[in-house]
């Protein structure tokens, strides 16, 4: 069993997402994911780390916390904050919808952490704070035609 886990924590700059995606990717790296799994998990870190940043909080600066964990060929990972919260999960999770309709890609962090993570849960409290859980599971290498493949 390879079971393993970790936790960091972080000031909400915008120069922590770097940060963030680099310790995930690390982390995540004992589970010998490819180079596209890997990227749909520093991205799906990345879209959680920036709406921590940006929407949690928005005129302060406060703390973002990573953790990772392996279970057998799964990563679960968890963004939290203690920001402003959200006031309604559902309709922040839909396509498009945002409320900071000026940045690049509107609307879309809560679609790609979906599409990019087998799993994603959100839990929100207004005034206290967010919590992203998400999971993947890593697709384990097998011998095939004499090489070894996914
Ligand atoms: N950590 C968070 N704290 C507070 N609000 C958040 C947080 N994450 C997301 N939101 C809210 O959910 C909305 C949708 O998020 P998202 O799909 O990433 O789109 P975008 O970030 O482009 O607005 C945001 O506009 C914001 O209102
Ligand atoms: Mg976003």
């Amino acid at each position: 069993m390879n079971n393993n886990e970790m936790k960091v924590e972080f000031l909400s700059r915008s120069v922590n997402e770097g940060f963030a995606r680099a310790v995930v990717s690390s982390f995540v790296s004992q589970l010998d994911p490819t180079i596209e799994e890997l990227s749909d998990i520093k991205t799906a870190v990345s879209e959680a780390v920036t709406n921590s940043i940006i929407h949690a909080y928005p005129n302060v600066e406060g703390k973002i916390t990573v953790k990772g964990r392996l279970v057998e060929n799964e990563v679960e990972l968890e963004i939290s904050d203690n920001g402003v919260g959200i006031e309604n999960v559902e309709k922040a999770k839909e396509p498009l919808f945002t409320t900071k309709g000026n940045l690049e890609r509107s609307g879309m962090g809560f679609a790609i952490m979906e599409n990019f993570m087998d799993e994603l849960n959100v839990e929100s409290i207004l005034g206290l704070g967010t919590k992203i859980t998400m999971k993947k599971k890593i697709k384990k290498y097998a011998f095939d035609n004499n090489k070894f493949c996914k």
